[in-house]
């Protein structure tokens, strides 16, 4: 088993799609078709595909809202729709939020009658860099047809409260540092990605630089980084995947060591760890059918694309090379890829490969349900051999019942955000954000509650819950 047939869980119900999943899809596929184009060229049939895709949803996200189009605004780093902040979208589409910001455009707005050409003239335009002076209303002039305008970009959001401007009201006045933060990690592997599919030379330096900010914003801030490492989103290319395995493998791994040296060689080879996917065939990685066997081995053999990129470049760290070959290679000589003699990897690897099953069984999707933490522990405990089992341990001790950043019902009725654990996995340290009517405290108002030392039944964890992007972002 390995993190890429985990995608689609056939016991998860299917979540219902609402209509910010739909548009967060759409805007994934966009995001997607610009990387893409960037790799390629605009009428590539991968651009195409996405496009396509793109128009598909567009028209279910107009049926399910019975709008005739739909606006996605940008506001500061946020996607917005609906009024709402776009959490997962923004995370994935730095590249897109840039693209609108360098022609002064504050959003797009997508009719039901677009077409897949209408979107091609669009993506071709906003990836040229304006002339001086030029704005969006060039592009909206390309657009055009006669009377129409099918798609169209929007000025800038300008909502005005308290004298705040930009930010849609629910985010006003909260931090919003580690959305930038993930934001720049995901374009830094979209980057890496274009690098290594056109032949050019990765950097290592800013992906160390990000291990190391992921390491400091979680010395100061565990929870929040956490937590919004748990956003679904759809996430085409897996760069989140990727992100998301390196803050668990970095909190993991300050269970283990305080030297900050080996921990941002931790992450990066985290980072690093599925950079062979870029030479994958798109709609082999991608494909919605059952994969053939020679599909199915050619996905298979990412560790050994991915370690030979990086032994074909100078100053690699030998553990990012290890974890790159190694996070599907079981204990027992098992997984792939097969070599002739079974050799002992580094804890680096060993650690990259249990957060990276996790981290695909736990993933939020559009499509599914993230599995709780409790039921992926299961399926990793019964997979014989696969992983070191002293461990496996360590990692679920590390993580807990309930993991950092979690929000949570308490028994008495508040809300608590989780902080700590401590030696009971099924009760951390919590931060207490609401009163027992659900009416949210002032940060100075919140208090610390540790559920390992409580004696009544008062305090206890009664359901983790689903998180709202406005109070994710408070958190911050
Ligand atoms: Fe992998
Ligand atoms: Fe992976």
């Amino acid at each position: 088993m390995d993190d890429l047939f985990f995608n689609r869980d056939p016991d998860e119900p299917d979540a219902p799609r609402t209509p910010e999943a739909i548009v967060t899809e759409l805007v994934d596929n966009l995001v997607a078709s610009l990387i893409n184009a960037r790799i390629y060229w605009t009428n590539h049939p991968r651009v195409l595909a996405s496009l396509q895709t793109v128009i598909s949803l567009l028209q279910e996200a107009c049926v399910k809202t019975a709008k005739e189009s739909v606006a996605v605004a940008v506001s500061t780093d946020f996607l917005v729709f609906d009024d709402r902040p776009l959490l997962g979208a923004s995370i994935a589409a730095p590249r897109l939020i840039k693209a609108l910001d360098e022609w002064s455009s504050g959003g797009l707005k997508l009719s039901k009658s677009a077409t897949v050409a209408d979107l091609e003239v669009l993506l071709e335009a906003i990836r040229a860099a304006p002339a001086e002076g030029n704005g969006y209303e060039q592009i909206n002039e390309k657009l055009r047809r006669g009377s129409r305008q099918p798609i169209e970009l929007l000025p800038v959001y300008r909502e005005i409260e308290d004298g705040v401007e930009g930010k849609p009201p629910e985010l006003r006045g909260k931090c919003v540092v580690p959305l930038q933060l993930y934001q720049s990690a995901m374009d830094l592997l979209q980057g890496l990605t274009v690098s290594v599919s056109t032949g050019k030379t990765i950097d290592f330096a800013p992906i160390q630089t990000h291990a190391e900010l992921m390491l400091q914003r979680l010395e100061s801030n565990e929870g929040a980084l956490m937590n919004l490492a748990r956003q679904d989103h759809y996430d085409a290319f897996t760069f989140g995947h990727s992100v998301r395995v390196s803050v668990l493998a970095l909190n993991f791994g300050r269970s283990l060591t305080k030297d900050s040296g080996a921990l941002i060689q931790l992450g990066t080879a985290a980072l690093l760890h599925d950079v062979g996917k870029a030479m994958v065939p798109f709609e082999v990685l991608h494909s919605n059918k059952a994969l053939s066997a020679e599909e199915r081995a050619e996905i298979c053999r990412h560790p050994e694309y991915g370690a030979q990129i990086l032994l074909d470049h100078e100053h690699c760290d030998p553990h990012a090379i290890s974890a790159t070959f190694g996070h599907h290679c079981a204990h027992g000589h098992r997984g792939y890829p097969k070599t002739l003699h079974e050799h002992r990897v580094s804890m680096v690897t060993d650690i990259v490969g249990i957060v990276d099953v996790f981290e695909a069984l736990t993933a939020a999707r559009p499509y599914k349900r993230p599995m709780s933490p409790v039921r992926a522990y299961r399926i990793m405990m019964g997979m014989e051999d696969k992983f070191d089992r002293r461990l496996l341990k360590r990692f679920i001790q590390c993580n807990g019942i309930h993991p950092n950043g979690q929000l949570i019902q308490l028994s008495s009725g508040e809300r608590a955000r989780v902080m700590r654990q401590t030696t009971d996995i099924a009760a951390p340290i919590v931060k207490v954000e609401t009163d027992r009517e659900g009416n949210f405290l002032l940060p100075t108002e919140q208090w610390d509650l540790d559920l390992s030392v409580q004696s009544t039944q008062v305090f206890h964890v009664t359901e983790q819950l689903a998180e709202d992007p406005a109070t994710l972002v408070s958190s911050a």
